[in-house]
């Protein structure tokens, strides 16, 4: 199975970031992560909508926008008019997730459901076939450099299970403390797209390149 790498640029040396996005494109990743934060969903702020602009004008790999805000269907329209591939939205900050879903859609975008630590999966089951992503965080949504929430593993199980059983489309991916193990620990669990942060790209000696290399399965 191939996995999808997907650098969180959050995460990224801002002291130059076309030359962040420009080595990311030579090593060949996947999708960019775009992580946008209010302050309110998570106690924290991410990138903004110029940093959007910015890595969507210097590439042409898929661009993926994670809101971790409150009423993100108000902001659907601003972020596909921003060139986004694929919207991730938390439907626990959501009242109508199903046509939040449809808004994205509107806009041939690609729709993904993220999922706090604390999100059972029968909770967003009539979601699960209404979408292309699922995006399972694996730490506490808003910072980077966390520690993995071992007990997400059996959520990811239950997903994974549900998906077959149902034969449904949609990719699950992880976000939060994905370090090179934890890539290997979870290709089994059908894991097939992994946000890659500080625990395994970022602020190391190692170039992207050599990196993705090793982790192109
Ligand atoms: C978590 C963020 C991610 C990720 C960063 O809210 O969405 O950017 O955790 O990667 P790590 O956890 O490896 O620093
Ligand atoms: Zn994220």
């Amino acid at each position: 199975m191939s996995i999808l790498l997907c650098p969180s640029m959050m995460c990224a040396n801002f002291e130059s970031l076309g030359n962040e996005v420009a080595s990311l494109d030579e090593a060949n990743i996947d999708v960019y992560h775009i992580d946008i934060m209010d302050g309110r969903f998570v106690p924290n702020f991410g990138m903004g909508l110029q940093d959007l602009e910015f890595i969507r004008s210097h590439t042409s790999k898929l661009v993926d926008v994670h809101l971790m805000i409150d009423n993100p269907s108000s902001y659907i329209d601003l972020f596909c008019e921003k060139g986004a591939d694929i919207i991730y939205f938390h439907p626990e900050a959501d009242t109508h997730p199903t046509r939040t879903i449809d808004r994205i859609h509107a806009h041939n975008v690609n729709a993904g459901i993220a999922l706090n630590p604390g999100t059972s999966i029968a909770h967003v089951e009539p979601l699960l076939g209404l979408v292309e992503y699922v995006l399972v965080m694996t730490v506490n949504p808003g910072f980077a450099g966390q520690k993995y929430l071992a007990y997400v593993n059996d959520k990811i199980k239950t997903l994974n299970e549900f998906k077959q059983r149902h034969q449904l489309e949609f990719m699950i991916v992880v976000d939060g403390a994905i370090s090179e193990d934890k890539i290997a620990e979870l290709i089994p669990f059908g894991v097939e797209g992994y946000v890659l942060g500080t625990s395994t790209l970022f602020g190391k000696e190692e170039s992207y390149s050599s990196i993705i290399k090793r982790l192109k399965y």
